[in-house]
C-alpha cells in the first residue's frame, strides 16, 4: 500500500534514484512558496526550472537566466517543501565552461538556496562535469532530448531522435550521464521508442516531459497543469485546471467593488475616534 502523503519522509537524490523500475516518480516545477506549499504533500520531487524565464519573468526563452534568480525561487521553494526532493536548475552559462565552473555555481546554488541537487543540461559532452560534481556531494539531475537552453544552436524546440543516428546519440548520453554519476535523467520532447530504449537501459530513473509513459516518472510544469500560463500550450501538456479565467474574474470584481468605493475589508479597519 502506498504511504500516505502526510506521513511520507522528504524525498532525497538517494530515495529517487532508488525508484528505478518502481512507482512512476511524481514531479512538478514550482518556483514560489504558495504553489509549494499546495504541491509538496503531492509529488516525490519539485524542479525550480529555469523555465521561470517564461512562466515568471515573461521572457521568451530560458537563455537570459541568471544564477541570482534561480537562488532566489529555490530558497522560496526550498523554505517551503517538507516531503519533496527539491532540485534547483543550473541556468545557462553557469556551468558548461569547466567542471570547477559548474562546482562553483552549484555549491552556491546549494548552500544559498538549501536545494538537495541541481539540474544541468547536456548528454556526453557534460559527463566529466557531472562526475566532477556527484564525486563532491553535489547530486545531478542530467536533461537529455530537448535541451531548451540550446535553443539557439538547435533552431527551436522540435522533437529530438527522429533521425536513428540522432536517436544513438541521445541513447548514448543516456548511458554517459548515468555512467558519470547523475541520480535520474530528465528526457524531453523524444517519440516513446527512443524513450523506452533509455529507460531499458540506464540503471538510473528516466523522468520525461513529453517523452511518453515509457519513463520512470513524469515531470510537467505547473503554470501548464493548472492553465496559469496561457501564452502558448505545449502538445504534450494535459491541463488538470483552468485558473486563468478564474483569477481574472476575481481580479474583475475586485476592480468593480473599488471603483464603486466597496473597499473591500474596510469595515474590520480601526477608524480614528472609535473604541
Ligand atoms: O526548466 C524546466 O522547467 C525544465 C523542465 C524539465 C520542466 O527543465
Amino acid at each position: 500500500m502506498a504511504t500516505p502523503a502526510s506521513v511520507r519522509k522528504q524525498m532525497t537524490p538517494p530515495s529517487i534514484r532508488a525508484r528505478k523500475g518502481g512507482d512512476p516518480i511524481v514531479c512538478l516545477t514550482s518556483y514560489t512558496a504558495s504553489l509549494t506549499r499546495l504541491i509538496d504533500p503531492h509529488v516525490d520531487l519539485i524542479l525550480v526550472g529555469d523555465s521561470l524565464a517564461m512562466t515568471i519573468y515573461g521572457m521568451t526563452s530560458t537563455v537570459g537566466v541568471t544564477v541570482d534568480m534561480m537562488i532566489a525561487h529555490g530558497r522560496a521553494v526550498a523554505r517551503t517543501a517538507s516531503q519533496a526532493c527539491v532540485v534547483v536548475d543550473l541556468p545557462f552559462g553557469s556551468y558548461e565552461e569547466s567542471p570547477a565552473q559548474a562546482f562553483r555555481t552549484a555549491s552556491r546554488v546549494m548552500a544559498d538556496a538549501g536545494c538537495a541537487a541541481v539540474k544541468l543540461e547536456g548528454g556526453a559532452e557534460m559527463a566529466e562535469t557531472i562526475r566532477f560534481l556527484s564525486t563532491r556531494g553535489v547530486p545531478v539531475m542530467a536533461h537529455i532530448g530537448l535541451t531548451p537552453q540550446s535553443v539557439n544552436a538547435l533552431g527551436g524546440y522540435a522533437v529530438r531522435g527522429r533521425d536513428p543516428h540522432e536517436a544513438q546519440s541521445i541513447l548514448a548520453d543516456a548511458a554517459a550521464v548515468a555512467e558519470a554519476g547523475a541520480f535520474s535523467v530528465v528526457i524531453e520532447k523524444t517519440a516513446e521508442p527512443l524513450a523506452r530504449a533509455i529507460t531499458g537501459s540506464v540503471p538510473i530513473p528516466t523522468i520525461g516531459i513529453g517523452a511518453s509513459g515509457a519513463c520512470d516518472g513524469q515531470i510537467l510544469v505547473i503554470d501548464d497543469v493548472i492553465g496559469l500560463f496561457t501564452a502558448f500550450r505545449p502538445k504534450f501538456v494535459k491541463r488538470y485546471a483552468e485558473v486563468a479565467p478564474t483569477v481574472a474574474d476575481a481580479v474583475r470584481d475586485y476592480a468593480a467593488d473599488v471603483r464603486a468605493r466597496r473597499f473591500p475589508g474596510s469595515e474590520h479597519v480601526y477608524v480614528a475616534g472609535s473604541a
